[in-house]
């Protein structure tokens, strides 16, 4: 993990720990003991830590927060480095983030390459720096800057880094020379600094420029209980001494480590990697190139989606059936691209560069000459059977024919088709240039190198792809469902819907049920009700009433002119309260808990469901699924995650309860939550990958 060879009087000790060398304990061990052995070696002078791969060092190592720790610690380490009685340099080949950039504090100079990057990235995870950043940072370029990079957390390049005074210098070539040149130099000089003996001699202006940082990070970001952590460690570096400095740091690391938030955000950052491993897909599957794409249907769907290839270099063709529809969806694509230009997030160029990679076009023989085909027509089986029929006539061979579609069977759109393993379900969520999420559905024929171009393709896009199998709603909306029924069910039973909003609110969600329902229009789950035969009371009459939500001014909520507030509106009140009545429903107040409990548990039993069916691989999947496109709260872990904290049995129990006293069925524990509640166990348990 760690090797050190001698040129000329330097020791070059190299971390060689893949993928991104993690200071895991062996990683840790095998640098104290290279330092500690070139120290006591007469034959050198100088050392210069290096890495092999693409990362530096990608900071401490994950996964082994919260086991007992392993000597030694990350802060003795680096304590170590900077006490070393010669002289270290960090030369940083690239990114050098948490940890890494902290034991490139440690040391006494540092040296980088233009593609090198540094961040302290630990807010992510609701941590702060543990091994001594918020006292060394300060220290090198300020309290105000050092604030603002730790409390967003976003690397910075080697050019901006050399001008905060981060690395002493940015060199072209050779960086192994340069450290080794820089190292000796400061042998030679016989002194060189060390962070912790920098006296913080702040003026009264460095001294406000902090706390006005302060005050701005703190309003972005109050309810973190981290933020105000850093705050509090970084304001130490003007109040105190550098090793109870440190130990402030060290205790509120300790803390937050230990905190769940945490805990959920780390188990997140696995699960979302944890995807790309599809159960029964070689690794070194080959993928088919991407060179070009078509995307059939220029509406909202269909645009957004030919927006995400533009923006990721791939020239896309928008096909529609008419001039009309045509121009309309590229007036959309267009103002879209506007918008960011206005915002300032596009230059007006790039805007330029990217809208000339959609070329639109009329009639599906534009498809001829696309690598990958998705289909983003009208929600209904025979418009899509007739498009994929006719695909098959016009795309190459080894084309990846892929259906946009939300609900419908992919099995049966590939059967139109004579290449049923050419085709895919690629399920973006709206709006598809922002939203990450992207559920692959692997029909029953997919071709194996389908899936592994799906997965790949996906990324390239800046999307997180998980693979689901085909049920109605695959895995996101399927339990949407379940949630939306609750959600209707909490109505007739008497919540009103700021009640159920503000309790979904307060769990987490950016926006409760209802107003989100009123954002994306309510004659979208109308019309799927129709076509499905299915009844929701509330939402059928309001849809009857014309309210249809925010294009309407009116649905669960009022809406001003031009303001997209909701505002309790008495005649819906009404409404919901008329039907209770016709009912025979005595109508009772809900705690924010039990609308929590109501709402929740039918979907985490739906997710037991799903991985029954093996729908989903792992409840990992399912969970980022809802991180990614649902708004879950990322700092909850996802609905399987947070199922666990509740306990199974207690949310089994729950079920059988609601059951029967709604005699609905569908409520009733699945037999995966029955049994695993019976035992004692989380879903966490589950070891068995499914497909
Ligand atoms: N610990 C353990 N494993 C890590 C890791 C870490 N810090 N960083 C990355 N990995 C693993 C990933 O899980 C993944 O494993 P897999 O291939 O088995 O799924 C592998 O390394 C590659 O990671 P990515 O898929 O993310 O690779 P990318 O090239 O897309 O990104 C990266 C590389 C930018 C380094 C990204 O992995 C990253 O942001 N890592 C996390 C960095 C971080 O948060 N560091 C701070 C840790 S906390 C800390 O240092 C505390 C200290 O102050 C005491």
């Amino acid at each position: 993990m760690v090797r050190a060879e001698k040129r000329a009087g330097v020791a070059l000790v190299t971390i060689d720990n893949p993928p991104v060398n993690a200071l895991s304990a062996g990683v840790r061990r095998g640098l104290l003991e290279a330092v500690q052995t070139a120290a006591s070696d007469a034959d050198v002078r100088a050392i210069v830590i290096l890495s092999s791969g693409k990362a530096f060092i990608a900071g401490a190592d994950i996964s082994e927060f919260g086991k007992s720790p392993q000597p030694p610690s990350l802060p003795d380490l680096v304590a170590a480095l900077e006490e070393c009685p010669k002289p270290v340099v960090a030369a940083l080949q690239g990114i050098a983030l948490g940890g890494g950039l902290e034991v490139a504090l440690g040391c006494h100079s540092r040296i980088a390459t233009p593609a090198a990057k540094v961040g302290l990235p630990e807010v992510k995870l609701r941590l702060i720096p543990g091994a001594g950043g918020t006292q060394r940072l300060p220290r090198l370029i300020g309290a105000a800057s050092a604030l603002r990079m730790m409390s967003s957390g976003e690397p910075i390049d080697a050019a901006t880094a050399l001008e905060l005074g981060i690395v002493d210098a940015v060199v072209e070539r050779d960086l192994v020379e340069a450290a080794s040149a820089r190292a000796l130099d400061l042998a030679q000089a016989g002194s060189w600094p060390r962070l912790r003996e920098r006296a913080n001699s702040a003026t009264p202006e460095e001294r406000e420029a902090f706390e006005a940082a302060a005050k701005e990070v703190f309003r972005r970001a109050a309810e973190m209980p981290n933020i105000a952590a850093l705050i509090e460690t970084v304001r130490a570096t003007f109040e105190l001494p550098f090793d109870e400095g440190l130990a402030l740091e060290r205790r509120h690391f300790l803390r937050l480590v230990d905190d769940d938030r945490s805990k959920a955000l780390r188990y997140v950052f696995f699960a979302e990697r944890e995807t790309a491993r599809v159960p029964g897909l070689p690794k070194d599957m080959p993928v088919r190139p991407i060179a070009r794409a078509a995307v059939i249907g220029a509406g909202t769907m269909g645009g957004g989606i030919a927006t995400c290839f533009a923006n990721a270099g791939i020239p896309v063709a928008v096909i529609e059936t008419s001039g009309e529809a045509l121009s309309r969806g590229m007036r959309r694509i267009d103002s879209t691209y506007e918008t960011s230009v206005r915002r300032g997030t596009m230059t007006a160029e790039e805007k330029d560069r990217r809208f000339r990679r959609i070329e639109g076009r009329i009639g599906l023989e534009a498809v001829a000459d696309a690598d990958i085909i998705v289909e983003a027509a009208y929600e209904e089986m025979g418009v899509k059977k007739a498009i994929f029929a006719e695909l098959d006539r016009h795309t190459r061979p080894g084309a990846t024919l892929a259906t946009n579609t939300s609900y419908l069977d992919v099995n049966e759109i590939a059967s139109a088709t004579s290449r049923p393993e050419d085709v895919v379900g690629l399920h973006f969520f709206s709006p598809a240039n922002v939203m990450r999420l992207l559920e692959v559905v692997r029909a029953e024929k997919t071709a194996p190198d389908v899936i592994a171009t799906s997965l790949s393709l996906g990324r390239r896009l800046g999307k997180i792809p998980v693979v689901v199998g085909v049920c109605f709603g695959f895995v996101g909306n399927r339990m949407l469902a379940r949630r939306t029924a609750a959600a209707e069910r909490l109505l007739i039973a008497g919540a009103l819907p700021h009640e159920v909003d503000a309790a979904v609110t307060q769990f987490g969600f950016r926006m409760g049920p209802f107003a989100m329902a009123d954002l994306a229009g309510l004659d979208i789950g109308w019309r799927t009700r129709q076509s499905l035969g299915t009844k929701a009371a509330v939402a059928d009459a309001l849809c009857e009433a014309g309210r249809l939500g925010q294009k309407t001014r009116r649905g669960y909520y009022a809406y001003a002119e031009g303001d997209r507030t909701p505002h309790r509106d008495p005649e819906v009140e009404r409404l919901i309260g008329e039907i209770s009545a016709s009912r025979g429903v005595e109508r009772r107040t809900f705690t924010p808990d039990e609308i929590i409990e109501r709402l929740m548990y039918p979907m985490v039993n739906e997710g037991a469901r799903i991985l029954e069916e093996g729908i989903a691989a792992r409840t990992g999947d399912i969970d980022v699924i809802w991180l990614n496109g649902y708004g879950w709260p990322a700092w909850r872990g996802g609905p399987m995650y947070w199922a666990d904290s509740v306990g199974l049995d207690r949310i089994a129990g729950r079920l059988d309860t609601l059951a029967t006293e709604t005699g609905d069925d569908s409520l009733e524990p699945a037999p995966l939550l029955k049994r695993l509640a019976g035992e004692g166990l989380p879903f966490a348990n589950l070891t068995q990958e499914r497909f």
